[in-house]
């Protein structure tokens, strides 16, 4: 493995063992997490390995193979992630002491597939091992998002972090971001004919980050004025809208029937409709776009141009602002699907997107 490779020479001697997490991306329920919803992620056969020793002192230095370099103990860039991890863990209190970690990944960059949060449930995953921490999967999760809200300062929901340590191979994991109740549902794609297909923009607009907290503090802020903890929380979507204007209440429109979309497709799954979900796709799709603002020309083209080319739905997934769109489309017709979206990408004169099929994967593991 290469990653043992790396830490042999970055730290001499062998590392005790090698923990795996993989990325992910969001089949629907897009910027609920914070607001208290339902997300319905899975794991993608992308992730981050960490190949991680303890040491006798406190010092926790970190390598990675596409950062490249000697070792690092600066909580900053990219070492922000599994230092803060440990930082964190010390913080709660849990009994961690110093660690060699080398890290070496296969997620695509800047495709919106999470390789952050993949990066922080690697290394959790390890330090709880070797320091025999006792912490559940959900656990280290929430241990991650602390580390990326407090320490990199993205004031990220649960929904990654949690996707890359509870899923399971061919499922889609069901997450109550308020109970952190969380159930598997078989997504079996292939028996029913169907592929999903992840198209990367392979484009990043910079104002992600910024964007991202207004939504959420648009969300907050419309919130305390109905009256309730969370957007989650709203049942009269009616009354609602009409005691809110402007941002409040489209971000409020999105979010409370996006916690319906998630719903309508758990039925539809669990009566082993999987093709009906199309039409939940494409309308969360719009509802990013056009009332959340988080989507950008190059998702809205991989969207329609999906679904001229025969997609049975598609929508952006993540954050939003680039990265990836997912297409659900009959597996017969993805070389027809891929052309379309690549044909319009070249009309607008745009570097080709990237497709790669996403087949639900393993949540986080002990490899060695
Ligand atoms: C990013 C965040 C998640 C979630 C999504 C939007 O991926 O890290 O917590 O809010 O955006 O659904």
């Amino acid at each position: 493995m290469r990653v043992v490779s790396s830490f042999e020479t970055a730290f001499g001697g062998t590392p005790e063992g090698v923990w795996h997490a993989p990325g992910r991306v969001n089949l629907i329920g897009e910027h609920t997490d914070y607001n208290d919803g339902l997300v319905l992620p899975f794991a993608v056969p992308w992730g981050v390995s960490a190949a991680v020793a303890r040491r006798s002192d406190d010092r926790v230095r970190v390598v990675s193979a596409q950062a490249g370099g000697g070792p690092v103990e600066e909580v900053a860039g990219w070492a922000a992630y599994p230092i803060g991890v440990a930082l964190t863990m010390r913080k709660a209190g849990l009994p961690v002491g110093g660690a060699d970690i080398a890290i070496d990944g296969d997620i695509p960059r800047g495709a919106g597939l999470s390789s952050s949060a993949a990066l922080e449930v690697s290394v959790a995953l390890a330090l709880n091992d070797l320091y025999d921490l006792g912490q559940s999967p959900m656990e280290l999760a929430l241990l991650g998002q602390r580390a990326e809200n407090e320490v990199v300062g993205m004031p990220c929901g649960i929904m990654d972090q949690a996707a890359s340590a509870l899923s399971e191979e061919g499922h889609v994991l069901l997450l109550d971001c308020r109970s952190l109740g969380s159930r598997t549902i078989p997504f079996d794609l292939p028996s029913q004919g169907l592929e999903l297909v992840i198209i990367d923009t392979g484009v990043h607009h910079e104002l992600a980050d910024g964007q991202y907290a207004r939504r959420r503090a648009d969300c907050e802020s419309a919130a305390a004025k109905l009256g309730v903890e969370a957007l989650r929380d709203v049942t009269d979507l009616a009354a609602a809208l009409s005691g809110l204007s402007g941002d409040e209440r489209k971000r409020t429109q999105h979010v409370v029937t996006e916690n319906h979309r998630v719903e309508a497709v758990v039925g539809l799954l669990r009566a082993g409709a999987v093709a009906e979900i199309g039409a939940l796709l494409n309308a969360s799709h719009l509802s990013l776009r056009d009332q959340f603002e988080v989507s950008c020309a190059e998702l809205d083209v991989a969207v329609e141009s999906a679904v001229r080319g025969g997609a049975r739905g598609a929508r952006m997934t993540g954050g939003g602002f680039g990265g990836s769109a997912i297409a659900l489309v009959a597996a017969d017709r993805a070389d027809t699907m891929r052309r379309t979206v690549a044909e319009a990408y070249e009309a607008k004169g745009w570097q080709p997107p990237v497709f790669r099929t996403a087949t639900p994967s393993a949540g986080a593991r002990r490899l060695s």
